[in-house]
Parts: C-alpha cells; sequence; structure tokens
C-alpha cells in the first residue's frame, strides 16, 4: 500500500544540511532494521551515531551512501535524494564501511590509485594527493606491499586514506576504531581533528569515549529507533539527571543523610559510612543542598560526572546483543 502523501518536500532543499533523513523506514523481511527514523546533520558538523550490535546503524549508513534504497520514507544528502542520485552522491561523500573493503590484489598505493581512477582524477593531482595522505597516515613506508601483510590499525588507516583521496565533503566512518589497539585509534581520532570543519562528518562507534570527545552531536539509536540526541553534555544531564556530588563528612552523616534525602531536588542516594552520594536533578539544586549542609563539618565535596557510557547503559539496557 501507498503511504498518504505528506506536505513535506520531496527534495532535501535546505542548503545548510549536509544530510536530512525523513521518516525512513527499511525492513530485511519481517524485520524492522530503521522505523520511521528522522536526523537532520549540518553541514561541517561531526555527529556520531551510537547504538548497540543490530541496532540499524549500519543500515543507515548503507541507505545515505546510496548501496540500498529505504522500504519507505527518504534519505538526502546535499539535497538529493539517495535513490535517485546515487552517482552524484558517491562522488560527493568518501565512505570506510565496517568491514574493511580493500583490494588484497593490490598493493595500498594500487588500492589508492584504483580508487583516484574510479572517482576520474587526474593523474597528475592523484599522485601527489596519495604521497600526501600515505605520510600523513605513516604509511609510506609500506606503500608497496599487499594490505594482507598489515596490521588491523594499518589497513584501518588505509581505508579511511582512500575515503579522504577526492576530497568528499561528506565523510561516513562505519565503526572506524573497532578492533584498533590505543595507539591506532588515537591516530585514527587526531586526523578526524584535524580534518573537523572542513567536511561534514557522520561517524558510528561503540566508543563512547570517541564520540563524546570528537563530536559536537551525538544520537543513540537502538531498534531501529532514535532514543536521543544532543551534545553528550546534555544527555549526560538530561537522561541520567545530571552530575553525582560525593560528599564525606568528619562526623554527623547520618544526620545530614536525613536532611538531603528529604530535599525534593535530590535523585538518587546512597550514604556508605562517612560518604554520602547523592545526585542532583539540576545544577541550581547545589546551591539548596550548599544551605542545607551549613554548619556541618565537611571534609570533601566532589563531583562525578555521569559518562556517556552511563547514559548508554541506561538507555539501552544492559543485555548483550547480537
Ligand atoms: N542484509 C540483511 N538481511 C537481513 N537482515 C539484516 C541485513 N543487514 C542487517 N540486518 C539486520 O538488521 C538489523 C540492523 O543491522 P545493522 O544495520 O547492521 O545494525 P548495526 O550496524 O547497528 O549493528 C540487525 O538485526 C541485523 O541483523
Ligand atoms: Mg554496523
Amino acid at each position: 500500500m501507498q503511504p498518504p502523501p505528506t506536505n513535506s518536500p520531496t527534495t532535501g532543499n535546505n542548503p545548510d544540511l549536509a544530510i536530512s533523513v525523513r521518516s525512513v523506514t527499511k525492513r530485511y523481511g519481517s524485520l524492522t532494521a530503521l522505523d520511521s527514523f528522522d536526523l537532520e546533520i549540518k553541514k561541517g558538523e561531526i555527529f556520531a551515531l551510537l547504538g548497540p550490535n543490530g541496532a540499524g546503524k549500519t543500515t543507515l549508513i548503507r541507505i545515505l551512501t546510496t548501496l540500498m534504497s529505504p522500504t519507505s520514507g527518504e534519505a538526502f544528502v546535499y539535497g538529493m535524494n539517495s535513490a535517485q542520485h546515487g552517482r552524484e552522491i558517491r562522488s560527493l561523500i568518501g565512505v570506510v564501511p565496517q568491514e574493511n573493503s580493500l583490494d588484497r590484489y593490490l598493493t595500498a598505493r594500487e588500492n589508492l590509485e584504483l580508487h583516484a581512477r574510479l572517482h576520474s582524477m587526474e593523474k597528475k593531482t592523484y599522485k601527489r594527493r596519495i604521497d600526501e595522505l600515505l605520510e600523513l597516515f605513516g604509511l609510506a613506508g609500506r606503500q608497496h606491499d599487499f594490505p594482507d601483510t598489515f596490521s588491523g590499525g594499518m589497513q584501518r588507516r588505509l581505508v579511511v586514506a582512500r575515503a579522504l583521496l577526492h576530497e568528499p565533503k561528506v565523510l561516513f566512518l562505519d565503526e572506524p576504531t573497532t578492533g584498533l589497539d590505543p595507539q591506532s585509534r588515537r591516530a585514527v581520532w587526531d586526523y578526524i581533528r584535524t580534518i573537523a570543519g572542513k567536511m561534514t562528518i557522520f561517524l558510528t562507534t561503540h566508543y563512547l569515549e570517541e564520540a563524546e570527545h570528537l563530536c559536537e552531536r551525538v544520537a543513540i539509536m537502538d531498534h531501529g529507533r532514535l532514543i536521543a540526541m544532543g551534545s553528550s553534555a546534555e544527555l549526560k544531564a538530561k537522561l541520567t539527571g545530571g552530575a553525582t556530588y560525593e560528599i564525606e563528612f568528619a562526623e554527623g552523616s547520618e544526620h545530614y543523610a536525613k536532611i538531603l534525602e528529604n530535599m525534593s531536588c535530590v535523585g538518587k542516594f546512597t550514604i556508605t559510612g562517612r560518604v554520602v552520594d547523592v545526585s542532583l536533578e539540576r545544577w541550581e539544586c547545589l546551591a539548596e543542598v550548599i544551605t542545607a549542609l551549613n554548619g556541618a563539618e565537611l571534609r570533601r565535596i566532589s563531583l562525578r560526572e555521569n559518562t556517556l557510557e552511563e547514559v548508554f547503559i541506561s538507555l539501552t539496557g544492559e543485555g548483550v546483543r547480537e
């Protein structure tokens, strides 16, 4: 059955947007991998999509990178419908797929050259650019070796270099650092930071610290739906009730614990010996708490910020997926 016509325009015509996803649903047989998904990403933004295995992240990337069409709804890259303008979109984007897709019978350099030719780059231009990228990613010394002889980190760096070769306007990174050692992961992060602002970056990751450090905006999805979106600070504040303070008393912790426990702006609350942990719903509560503690013999008040990891688990549960 055809969905009813809507009033939304059929082209993504907001020039500020790099990506616009409108009510996209994708079904694989009876499984709904994406469920009326909406998303807008501005040009130049670094955006992270988080979600447990099977959440639908790769499916969304496949649709945006024109590898598959949605079952219903529309996705736009630079205002072009992904189901209709495959060729134009592919010239604008760089893709680092979840699984490395290097040609194992070509050397590192030949892999890059093939990509350049597929993008109709001029030999003079791509030769110089390949030299630069090999240097930048620490692969110059191994450029004539086959990817199978590379470590996981080197292969991943080569795939990122390849995705950047034709100077894309939008870079898609599907779990760029999964399985990398901390050094290689950092090398990829550092590079993403250096190109920040020059292009739009859409990345998926399991590493919450990665999203937290690299991205202005983070979305969390599960079961094909968006659960939450905002800056990592906003998500933390909104979804796990702000910050937790550890208050250590020299004495009288029981007495003050009772007072704190009954305050309306105190959320979660635990007492362990002389230390009372209180989570506050809003930062304005802090002044109220300080007033209530007037006269107490305090040893220490320290702030323990909720991590994005806590947000993630609180939203998606602790069960192990796929
Ligand atoms: N080609 C496919 N055929 C059938 N089911 C698929 C296919 N690709 C993905 N799925 C299923 O769709 C859901 C979303 O998968 P995916 O988009 O790969 O999630 P993620 O990248 O977040 O791990 C999962 O349940 C997965 O098993
Ligand atoms: Mg995936």
